[in-house]
């Protein structure tokens, strides 16, 4: 018989209760034994619900509750501390993006996985679908890319509130929070740019408190000729997601739940579909961490495959103020 991990879930906003929380009841491997959140009341609320002891402190949660894995699902500028404590306390760690808010912190807490021998999954949730990894198998079929375009988009009507709205908290804007996926993408298909040139703006509600960007365009570049744009925007709708690569024989495009191969005329040429397109169901994500600590499937998103993602956005928004590209290189800690 299958013996069940034991999971905690802190941070229970919107993430844990849209997605963790019910993905765990449908899970094979692992199940609820308790939640943590600094609000007490939404605290009593998740816990009754769920019948699990309720903390409002991490520590504690870990030294009563000794999970054998924590979700963590807080506002980016909580993540360092509760994935130290879980770290500290030799609790491995399914973390939600962003892996950490700039290169120091991811350094930080990469050597800190190392050191305590924590396994540590950040959920990128189109790395475990299964139309990305298939994309990528048809990447080599256009030749050498040259020209690249991501574009991310969706309508938020109030890009100040909460953590969101400010950069210093957030680690950034819309470019750190969905556009992480988009540069998730980008850097598992081709890699770290050698250059990159932001623009931002918070501009979308004139007069409304918040200075974490609203949109980002980021020029791309690498030694090897190929160049291209990032957009990425949570005001200005409608919600569109895709991410198109072009080489000599034709383009490769992604959108969710679809693969497309073009010929250099754009025409079909072959698509792979998943139906429904989305989502990637939370509870294959969570089973899939429980197979990472048994040993029987790898992690391909542990800490070290995202320091390039802290490095791009830090060099993105250092050339923002700049108007002047960035080596995201230089920002490897
Ligand atoms: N993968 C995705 O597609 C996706 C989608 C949405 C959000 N997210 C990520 O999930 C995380 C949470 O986002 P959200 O939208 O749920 O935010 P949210 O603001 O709705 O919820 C965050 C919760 O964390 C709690 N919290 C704050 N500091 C804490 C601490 N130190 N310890 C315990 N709890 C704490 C808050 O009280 C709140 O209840 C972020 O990292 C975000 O980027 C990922």
């Amino acid at each position: 018989m299958t013996v069940r991990k034991r999971t905690a879930v802190v941070g229970l906003g919107h993430q844990a209760t849209s997605d963790h929380l019910p993905g765990l009841g449908q899970c094979h491997l692992a199940e609820l034994a308790g939640v943590c959140d600094v609000d007490a009341s939404q605290v009593a609320a998740v816990a009754d619900t769920h019948q699990v002891p309720g903390f409002t402190d991490v520590e504690h949660l870990l030294k009563q509750v000794r999970p054998d894995f924590v979700i963590v699902a807080v506002p980016h500028h909580a993540g360092r501390e509760v994935v130290a404590a879980c770290a500290e306390a030799g609790v491995h760690v399914m973390k939600e993006k962003p892996f950490a808010t700039d290169p120091h912190e991811a350094a930080e807490l990469a050597a800190l996985c190392d050191k305590t021998e924590i396994e540590l999954m950040v959920t990128v949730q189109r790395r475990f679908h299964p139309v990305y990894p298939a994309a990528l198998a048809l990447l080599e079929r256009i030749g050498d890319p040259y020209l690249v375009e991501g574009r991310y988009t969706f309508h938020c009507p109030d890009p100040a509130a909460g953590w969101r709205g400010r950069a210093k908290l957030a680690g950034g804007g819309c470019l750190a929070d969905m556009g992480y996926h988009l540069i998730d993408l980008l850097l598992w298909y081709l890699g770290l740019p050698d250059r990159v040139l932001a623009t931002v703006s918070a501009a979308a509600v004139p007069g409304a408190a918040y200075d974490a960007e609203d949109t980002a365009l980021v020029h791309l570049a690498y030694d090897s000729g190929l160049y291209g744009s990032l957009l990425v925007s949570r005001s200005a709708g409608p919600k569109t997601e895709r991410l198109a690569i072009t080489g000599p024989h034709g383009t490769l495009t992604v959108e969710r739940g679809i693969a497309r191969l073009l010929d250099p005329a754009g025409q079909v040429v072959e698509s792979l579909v998943r139906e429904p397109a989305w989502p990637c169901p939370p509870a294959a994500l969570i089973d899939r961490f429980c197979r990472v600590l048994d040993g029987t499937a790898v992690n391909p998103s542990g800490p070290a495959e995202h320091l390039p993602h802290a490095a791009f956005l830090a060099a993105a928004y250092a050339s923002a103020p700049t108007h002047r590209p960035a080596d995201p290189k230089e920002f490897l800690a």
